[in-house]
């Protein structure tokens, strides 16, 4: 048996879950939806002691079990296969998986939840440790933004890090997001929003994104 090819993976899932088709490419740089190839890679990564922070830190990744190896992995992989839905206007999740020269190396999420405003949407990113603090960070958000406000019509996108989480409030507050509101629990989140007109000074330039009509069709209220 040949190797699995995702991209044919991809296109027989978008048959069925529009958002499959959905690509963001900035260069070199690809947004797609994980198959279960690249779930399996970033399981590893989930698994690898100090894969995502440092050991000690796993807290800061808010809602990100303490646990490592196989049981971290499993938890990665249940929690990214529940997202994996038909698409409505009052929910909608979007995971895409960060792909650099062919390697999967993190993965985000674009969502529509139903206690959101209309046009309000939520990003959430993480990066293998290996391949933080290169700008990476700062040109995904970049292009989930181009996604949201230049292609679906977000009118608010928001976001949380813990308050220690230097990297990721830092790639927020310098693309224009505000802090709105704190919230204290096991650690302090710092809940940021930015909106299309802070976010258009900061806009990247080539940004091709593509596949996005089945889906922006099943996101559309009536
Ligand atoms: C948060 C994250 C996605 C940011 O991506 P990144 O590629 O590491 O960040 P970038 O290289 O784009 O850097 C963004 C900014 O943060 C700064 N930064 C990066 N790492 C930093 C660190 N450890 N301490 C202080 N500043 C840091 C960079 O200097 C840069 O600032 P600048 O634009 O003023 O130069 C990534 O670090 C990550 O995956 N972290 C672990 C998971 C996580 O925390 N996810 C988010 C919350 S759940």
């Amino acid at each position: 048996m040949g190797a699995v090819d995702p991209g044919l993976l991809r296109d027989d899932l978008a048959a069925l879950y529009p958002q499959f088709a959905v690509t963001v490419a900035h260069a070199g740089l690809l947004l797609a939806p994980p198959t279960d190839v690249e779930l399996l890679e970033l399981a590893a990564i989930v698994a690898e002691p100090g894969g995502i922070v440092e050991p000690g830190r796993e807290r800061e990744l808010l809602g990100w079990p303490t646990e490592g190896g196989a049981v971290a992995a499993r938890r990665f992989l249940e929690w990214a296969w529940r997202l994996r839905e038909v698409p409505t206007a009052g929910r909608w999740r979007l995971p895409l998986a960060v792909i650099e020269g062919g390697r999967t190396v993190g993965l985000v999420v674009l969502s529509h939840e139903v206690d959101h405003p209309a046009g309000t949407v939520h990003t959430s990113s993480w990066l293998a440790r290996a391949e933080q603090g290169r700008g990476l960070g700062r040109r995904v958000r970049l292009m989930l933004l181009e996604l949201a406000f230049g292609h679906l019509g977000a009118v608010r996108a928001v976001t949380g890090a813990a308050a220690g989480n230097t990297a990721s409030l830092r790639v927020s507050t310098r693309l224009g997001y505000r802090e709105t509101h704190r919230e204290t629990g096991s650690v302090v989140e710092v809940h940021l929003a930015v909106t299309p007109g802070a976010w258009r000074r900061r806009r990247l330039a080539d940004v091709v994104v593509e596949g996005l009509d089945g889906f922006r069709e099943a996101i559309t209220p009536g």
